[in-house]
């Protein structure tokens, strides 16, 4: 692929925008050799302004998402690519989330470029376990985790009950809750289904994969052996 369309393709500007960063000399290599348009070179050893090119595609993030983000382009309030660098929105392949997160909902998000990969982690048959932690409006009744796990729960307006999922019991109004099914709304439904309401939820895990300390708002793009750990 030729340098100007890789450099547009990864959302530094239009073509004929980068065309000119050509022409400006902000294109090196990493010796600091002014590059031109039609040279060819390792993606690792171009950079831009002096700094490392973005990574090519089959990119794949995740994000710590803080409550009040919505996985949207275009929602009107803040959303979650506000909180990537701009031009991470204007990539292409394009950056998706791997399935939502409700508004309300904090925790581990993953957006990747790579279709393939974003089908094989939602695919059902994956059966790739989100866990997750919540507090609750009302004590638990006691039935909760039996009914969860099985497999027999029909949400309001579905017509395929729930796959069985676990409940981990932390306290009266805090559970812990691995789903492998990513249906809308899912768990507030589930909780709403016993009588009871989520006051707040948040993802700990995606498969193996944890938070690992990055702080709500943060984001780090993962390595072939980290994106593994979703499907342990
Ligand atoms: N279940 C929900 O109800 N909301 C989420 O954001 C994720 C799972």
């Amino acid at each position: 692929m030729k340098l100007v369309k890789l450099i547009a393709n990864l959302g530094y500007g239009s073509r004929k925008e980068v065309a000119w960063m050509f022409r400006e000399g902000r294109i090196t290599d990493a010796d600091g050799e002014v590059l031109y348009a039609d040279d060819k070179l390792p993606h690792e050893r171009i950079r831009v302004d002096g700094e490392p090119l973005d990574p090519p595609p089959g990119l794949l993030l995740m994000l710590h998402k803080p409550v009040g983000y919505t996985c949207s382009r275009k929602d009107a309030g803040r959303l979650v690519y506000d909180l990537l660098p701009p031009r991470y929105r204007r990539r292409e392949p394009a950056l998706s989330t791997v399935g939502r997160l409700d508004r309300d909902t904090s925790g581990l998000l993953l957006l990747t470029d790579d279709g393939a990969l974003l089908h094989r982690i939602i695919a059902p048959k994956a059966q790739v376990t989100k866990l997750y932690e919540a507090t609750l409006a009302g004590d638990l009744k006691g039935h909760e985790g039996g009914l969860f796990a099985s497999g027999t729960l029909l949400l309001e307006s579905e017509t395929t009950p729930l796959a069985p999922a676990r409940l981990e019991v932390l306290g009266p109004r805090h559970v812990r809750l691995a789903v492998t099914e990513g249906r809308y709304h899912q768990v507030r439904r589930m909780f709403a289904a016993t009588g009871n309401r989520v006051e707040t939820l948040h993802r700990a895990a995606i498969g193996a994969l944890g938070l690992d300390g990055l702080a709500p708002g943060q984001w780090r793009a993962l390595q072939a052996d980290e994106a593994a750990r979703i499907f342990a």
